[in-house]
Formats: C-alpha cells, structure tokens, sequence
C-alpha cells in the first residue's frame, strides 16, 4: 500500500515538472512581480516595435502583454517573429513592471507583462475567417459554421461562462433547500405541450417511434408520485415549432416539481431564487421587489400581451365605448363587428412627420392590423384637436369624443394616439408591439432594470376558432381552482386555474402550475379538449393509472434558461448564449444537421424516405 501511495506521489511529481503552464492570466497580479512563470494560450495580437516584439497572449481568463526583446533572448525573439493571430503557444519568462507610462488601465494584468524568454509554437492556425480580437459585425451564418472560433470572442465566452455560473448558482440555491436532481429520459412518449414532436425510429420495434421530451412534465410528476417531494433538473426539451430570436428546437429548462404545496409556496420560491440569481450573477442589475403580481386579465387590458414589459408605461386604454357612436367607419364597423377599440398614448410625439407616422403604420400592418389611427393632438380655441395635417380620421371625429379619448390617456397637445380598430386578438397583439417599439424609440427602457412579475389567474382553456375546440392554456395537467370546478359543464371558458409565468422585461421566462392529483378530474380535462378515450388511455394511461395510487397534492414550475441568460447577458436572441444553437431554419451549420443518413441506416429503422420533388 505504501508503495502505492509513493508512486502516485513522484507521479504527480513528475507530472507537474511537465506541466504546459504554470500560471493563468489571472493568477498573475503586481504580486507576481519577479516570479518566473510558463504560460500557455493564443496569440491574440502581434505587434513589431522596432526589434520589440509585443504579443497579447490569450487564455480562458484573460490577457497578458509579453515582450520579446533580442537582447534578452535572441532564441524567443526569433521564434515570436514567426507568430501569427491564433498560434497556439507557450512562453517562459519573468514577470516585470510595465514601464511608467505603458500601463493599460482597461485589462486586469495591466500594470504587468512577461519578458519572453523562451517561446515554443504548440500549434500554428490558418487565418481565422472572422476576426476574434475585435467585436465587429459577423455574418451569422459564418459564426455558426466556425462556431468553435466564435466562441473564442470575448463577448461569447463571456455569454458561456454566464451560463455557467446561472446554472451553478440555480443548481446550488435548490440544493442547499433539499431539492435532489434527478434525470429523467430523453427517449420517451410523446408529452404533448402544445408544439410537435421530434421523433426517434426505434430499430428493435419496427414501425415504432420514440418521441423526445417536449418537457419532463409528466416525468416530474410521476416523481411526485414516487414520493420525492423535491425535484429538480437542467432538462434538455425538443420541441418542433417555428423558430424565433427567443425559441430553439432544443433548449434547456430548470424543471422542478414539489409536493405538498400551493401556488403561494411556488412563487415565493421562484422570487426569493431569482433575487440570489440576480444577486449572485449580476448584481449591477436591478430588480423590482417584491415581484408585482398581476392576473391574466389585468396584463392583457393594460399591455395587450401576457407577457407585458412593465419598465415603463405607455399603457393600453380601451377606447371601445367611445368609438360605438362615432361617425367614422372604421371605428364603427369594428365595435359592430364585435371588436374592440383600443389605442396608447406616444407623449411628445404628436410632431412625427408623415414618414414616421407611415413607418408606424407598417408596424401595425406587420402584426395583422388593417390600419391605425393616428391622432396627433394640438390645442385650440375648443382645448384639443386633431391636427388635420397628421390624420384623415380627423375631420370623422367630434370634439367630444377626441376629449373622451385624451381623458382616458390623460393626454395632452403634443401628445400622439395611437388606435388600433379590430377584432380583441389582432387590437391586443398590435398594440403590444407599438407599445414596445415606442418604449424604445422614446428611450423609456432603464436597461439596468429586471422587471419580474408574476402573471397570474390564466383562464384554464384557450378557445381554438380553427379547430373548433378547446386548447389548454398552459398545458392540460394543470388545476382548475376549486371554486371553478362547477363551471366546468357550463362555461369552460370561464374556469381559471392554477398557472402562473414569471415574465421579465417582455419576455416569458417561466412557466409552471398546481397540478391535477385525481384521476377523475384529469379525465374530465381531457375529454373536455376533445381526447377520445383511445387516445387518453394511449398518451396519458400512465399518469392516469400513477393518479390512483395515492397521488399527493403537487406542482412546479420551469424556467427556461436560455432565455433567462439572455436578457442577464443583454442579449437579443437566445442562439448568443447557447454554445451550439441551430439557426433560423432548424440548421446545425458547424455539423451540417439535419443530414442524409446512409441506405444502410434507414433499412436497419425500417424507414423508406419518399424524396419531395
Ligand atoms: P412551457 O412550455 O411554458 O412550460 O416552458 C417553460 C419555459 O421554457 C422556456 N421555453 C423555451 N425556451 C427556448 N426555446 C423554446 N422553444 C422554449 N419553449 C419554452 C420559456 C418557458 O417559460 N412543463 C411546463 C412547465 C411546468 O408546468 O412546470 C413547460 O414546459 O422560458
């Protein structure tokens, strides 16, 4: 044993004698005056100063200037004439002071640099296809295919080790309360949650297909039932939808699940988590405390969406009741139609040129909308007026109802009405949008502020006008609350459940509820949205069989990492913090994916590929 234990030790001795590096960028610090260090990294930047050669040598945690001088030595002088962007090196040397006046404030080794003694290329590098030492303007298409070179980029590593430390923070914070991480699989039946499913052939079962997980949903549940109490995990989700700056095919949730808990225990958890978050990764961001909470109903009449911004205001008024007797067509027609009539107020804009004006328009038209009413507002000798100038609405509206309107926004000369005639949804989505775009264009948004709030009270049951049936509005395991059971038979589209999201600055960055734990209630849910029972017992027997045995009460939530990076690293898509994203069209560009496989391999899954012409 003795032995053993000896040459493990003049092992590692050995080892470290042949160790590449001694030190990294950031171990090194004025402290480091004097000390003789081996270093190990890329060659960021080269510069040729007369006979001195100065090299920015890269690592994972920052920069060092090295020096190459001839006369201190000629051997690594020579060597550092060969160099080139992105060799990969190691240099020996002393750590010296900068000389007076050299000193660069903006990196951490600043005050310091190492005279190069000696210099040994590990590797040489083409010249990269995209500079890595500036943060210029790339074509994403061109990041993605070298993306292991975009990475290299100070603002994506910095993104990467963000996501790290969000994930290690999450992780430490639901450990430290008795949550225990559990896996669950990836080849699994279909969870339906509301998108397609991405499938796997099996080889072994001919005919039959795996589904990847859409989310660990009824996985985290069955947990409960097994009597985990506290689950948690950084579960991988596939979902086939279309594809948008803040939604992949596959991206990553903290799915957790409790038992024996109520909305209330859920909440708080998630805004006593996100304050640590917040806290622990970016403490230079602020939070509004306590998290406001706002009901379903209550988001989509002030912001039109339910995931609202709520940094700033310029909120929706309905202008409905004043529109059902105006002269003007469209504002009739629209309330007549069953529609709704509803605008925001863009303070100080009522100055926009016709070209500004005309640039808003086409937003509204972007997003469905089959005009809008653009109401610039001057005084005159009645108080207010439509400046005729801005509008051909103007001369349709009376001055009684322009007063209703300003009143109802409080606005003012100078002030600019937005109104959008329409049915509900299409008013609602294009007001949403305006709203944020005049959020941005007037400069309202503190960048420094995380707005969380909790949404709350989601109705159970989303109408579906296409298909002609009910949709679950969050997913179709989720209660209905109590006193809402009743209604169920009568008016399903008045039952609220227990759902909630955490929406941050726009964006939906978690979504959970109290679950079902009866058989029966779940059953009725899904004949409710339309299941026949072949299908409830094919896609839901196992859950519905786990019900029966002593089910406990329990619920969950799961917010979605990339998008919570995202908006921590102020980023406008989730594919910049998430190392290998797929692109707009569902593209791996690095591997090529998706791929044609071999005849071999679609014999061995019993598949037959009919080629689209
Ligand atoms: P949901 O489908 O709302 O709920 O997803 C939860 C959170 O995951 C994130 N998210 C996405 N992020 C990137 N790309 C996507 N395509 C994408 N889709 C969703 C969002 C969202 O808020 N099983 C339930 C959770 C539960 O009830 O506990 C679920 O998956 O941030």
């Amino acid at each position: 044993m003795k032995a053993f234990v000896c040459s493990i030790i003049i092992l590692s001795l050995r080892k470290r004698e042949i160790l590449l590096r001694t030190h990294s960028s950031s171990d090194l610090t004025i402290e480091s005056i004097g000390q003789t260090v081996t270093l190990a990294g890329w060659v960021h930047r080269r510069r040729d100063h007369g006979g001195l050669i100065f090299i920015d040598l890269r690592d994972r945690d920052g920069l060092i200037q090295v020096v190459f001088d001839p006369r201190v030595s000629a051997g690594g002088h020579g060597i550092a004439d060969t160099l080139r962007n992105e060799y990969v090196v190691q240099v020996s040397g002393e750590i010296g002071r900068r000389p007076s006046g050299t000193e660069n404030p903006k990196l951490a080794t600043g005050q310091i640099e190492l005279a190069g003694k000696s210099c040994r290329v590990l590797n040489t590098s083409k010249t990269p296809p995209f500079y890595i030492n500036e943060d210029v303007e790339v074509d994403e298409s061109l990041r993605l295919e070298y993306r292991y070179l975009d990475l290299r980029r100070q603002r994506m590593k910095e993104n990467i080790i963000l996501r790290h430390q969000v994930m290690k923070c999450l992780r430490d914070y639901l450990n430290a309360r008795g949550f225990l991480e559990i896996e669950t699989p990836i080849l699994i039946k279909s969870t339906p949650e509301g998108a397609r499913d991405f499938l796997v052939p099996s080889r072994l079962q001919s005919g039959k297909f795996y589904a990847l997980p859409q989310s660990p949903q009824q996985l985290k549940q069955l947990l409960m039932v097994a009597g985990f109490e506290k689950y948690y995990q950084l579960a991988r989700c596939f979902r086939d939808e279309d594809l948008r700056a803040d939604r992949q095919p596959e991206f990553t949730q903290l799915d957790l699940e409790m038992s024996f808990v109520e909305q209330e225990d859920i909440l708080i958890l998630m805004e006593d988590m996100f304050t640590c978050l917040v806290e622990t990764v970016k403490p230079s961001m602020r939070l509004l405390k306590p998290f406001p909470r706002l009901s379903y109903d209550e988001v989509m009449a002030r912001y039109g969406t339910d995931k609202p911004d709520v940094r700033f205001g310029l909120e929706l008024r309905d202008l409905t009741d004043i529109a059902a007797g105006s002269q003007f067509g469209v504002f009739r027609s629209a309330v007549q139609g069953d529609g709704r009539v509803k605008g925001i107020c863009a303070p100080g804009c009522g100055s926009y040129t016709r070209s500004q004006l005309d640039e808003l328009i086409g937003l509204a038209k972007t997003y469905g909308a089959k005009g809008l009413v653009a109401l610039a507002l001057i005084s005159d000798a009645e108080g207010l007026a439509v400046d005729k100038a801005s509008s051909a609405a103007a001369k349709f509206i009376s001055p009684e109802e322009l007063r209703g309107m300003a009143n109802r926004f409080g606005a003012r000369a100078g002030d600019l009405l937005l109104i959008v005639a329409d049915q509900a949804l299409t008013v609602d989505k294009v007001l949403d949008q305006l709203r944020r775009e005049m959020g941005r264009r007037l400069g309202l948004i503190d960048p420094t502020l995380l707005a969380m709030v909790f949404v709350v009270d989601f109705p159970l049951f989303d109408w579906s006008e296409d298909e002609k049936r009910w949709n679950p509005m969050h997913h179709p395991f989720t209660a209905p609350k109590e006193g809402d059971i009743p209604l169920l038979d009568t008016a399903p589209g008045a039952v609220k459940s227990w759902a909630y999201d955490v929406v941050c600055n726009g964006y939906e960055i978690s979504s959970g509820s109290i679950r079902i734990h009866s058989r029966d209630l779940q059953e009725k849910i899904f004949r409710l949205l339309g299941y026949s029972q072949e299908r409830i017992e094919l896609l839901f027997g196992q859950l519905l069989r786990a019900l029966e045995y002593g089910a406990p009460p329990h619920g969950g939530i799961a917010p979605g990492i990339d998008r919570i990076v995202m908006i921590l690293a102020g980023e406008e898509t989730i594919r910049e913090v998430i190392p290998f994203p797929k692109n707009q069209s569902g593209c791996d560009l690095l591997f090529d994916a998706p791929s044609d496989v071999s005849e071999e391999q679609l014999r061995e899954l019993h598949i037959i590929v009919k080629k689209e012409r």
